[in-house]
């Protein structure tokens, strides 16, 4: 949270599965390009939360499924869990104000009288949350009984129906939305509320998000039955609320744009990157765009033409050199040569290229150092390379161009390539 000086600009707060993420896309393409819009255009300035249902063990089993990128926040358990950063470091506050008319015990002892709850599995049962499947038909009135007797023992608890199976327990004050009032009060009391905060669910357990005030919301397009009934006894007129006409991270796209929160073109979208030179320097769409040009080339999706060799070519310092994770160093214009030696070499293959954890840091007037993660996929393996890059901008016909200057790639910890291509940017 203190990696921004000053307030977000916008603070995208996400529920994952079916929202952020589509199980039905295989090829996870709305997510790619809700990633390269993100890490081009907003990582710098902006915070990215994801608020899911799972624990801690199921989330981290997605993100090795799934081209996720990392939050600044994770809220996890419907909104039980707060962590911070990409090493995840709990709010403690958070656990305390939970422990308040609470009492997992008597929750278990109440829960084992209805024989229609099916416990869910170990990994799910959290220290402020319970949970079990019930079928839509008996879902209703199992709440009601289950209420009741909890409340006859002293405990104030909040029950959540999700997905038309998932029933989740939990303290009063806790779900995805009280979560987020945390968040933003602590926020507030730092003098940095977020100017635009932006929340995307699908489903039960996301309906809170949507009735914190002062916030957009966008119920994807295929959003379950019970949110969208939610929404039409709750929030029924209200213009900060759409449904979009897109699936999961494609919607949220669409809302961006809809309430005019930034920028809501992907750098995916755009076929012919010389289209979208800007007029001011913006180091994240640089490398996210060069990186993009980088997974086309291998796919063999871009043409194979001497002009994209001539204008990589121009974009590197004739003496900028790439440092290897092994040491070894080579100018760059060396290893754009080796680029032409892999032209579609991963070529009907699920290969993709998705940067995370950009960090663009000003050092002089014309020169960022800029750090970011480097994924590549080739659908069975990943790997990662944490890079370094410094870029130089140069003006010319009032455009602004940024020249490559050095790059220095590492391997994330665990994440070394395998292959001997291994030798590219
Ligand atoms: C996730 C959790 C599950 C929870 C459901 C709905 O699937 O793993 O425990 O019941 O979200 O909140
Ligand atoms: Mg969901």
């Amino acid at each position: 949270m203190d990696r921004l000086s000053s307030p977000a600009r916008l603070m995208i707060v996400s529920d994952l599965d079916h929202t952020m993420v589509d199980h039905h896309d295989p090829e996870n393409i709305s997510l790619l390009r809700f990633n390269a819009l993100w890490e081009s255009s907003y990582r710098h300035d902006s915070l990215l939360v994801f608020s899911t249902g799972r624990s801690p063990t199921l989330y981290k089993e997605l993100r090795k499924e799934k081209p996720m990128l990392t939050p600044d926040i994770t809220i996890m358990s419907v909104g039980t869990e707060i962590t911070y950063g990409k090493s995840m470091v709990p709010d403690h506050g958070w656990v305390e104000l939970l422990n308040q008319k609470w009492d997992r015990n008597v929750v278990i002892e109440e829960a084992s009288k209805f024989s229609e709850l099916k416990p869910q599995s170990e990994t799910e049962q959290r220290a402020h949350k319970i949970s079990f499947y019930i079928n839509k038909e008996k879902a209703q009135q199992v709440m009601k009984g289950l209420y009741e007797r909890l409340e006859k023992r002293g405990l104030d608890v909040k029950i959540i129906y999700s997905g038309g199976i998932d029933l989740d327990i939990l303290p009063q004050g806790a779900g995805k939305g009280q979560a987020l009032a945390y968040l933003l009060k602590k926020f507030k009391s730092e003098g940095k509320l977020p100017i635009n905060t932006l929340v995307c669910g699908d489903s039960g357990n996301d309906a809170e998000l949507f009735s914190i005030s002062e916030v957009h919301g966008v119920m994807v397009s295929n959003a379950q039955e019970e949110l969208l009934q939610w929404h039409a006894q709750n929030a029924k007129g209200n213009p900060k609320i759409i449904h979009s006409t897109e699936r999961c991270a494609a919607g949220i796209i669409q809302a961006i744009g809809h309430f005019n929160l930034g920028p809501s073109i992907s750098p995916r979208d755009a076929m012919d990157f010389t289209e979208c030179q800007l007029e001011n320097v913006n180091p994240g769409h640089e490398i996210v765009k060069f990186y993009l040009f980088y997974e086309r080339w291998r796919r063999g999706e871009v043409e194979n033409s001497e002009s994209y060799y001539a204008s990589l070519k121009s974009v590197c310092h004739p003496s900028g050199v790439f440092i290897h994770p092994s040491g070894e160093e080579l100018s760059l214009h060396d290893s754009i040569d080796k680029l032409r030696n892999c032209y579609g070499d991963r070529h009907g293959a699920k290969y993709r290229v998705w940067i995370d954890r950009l960090l663009p840091t000003r050092i002089s007037s014309d020169a960022w150092l800029v750090r970011f993660d480097k994924w590549e996929s080739t659908g069975e393996e990943c790997q990662c390379g944490v890079v370094t890059t410094l870029l130089r901008s140069k003006v010319a016909d009032s455009l602004v161009d940024l020249l490559w200057e050095h790059v220095h790639q590492t391997w994330l910890d665990g994440f070394a390539a395998k292959d001997n291509n291994s030798w590219m940017l």
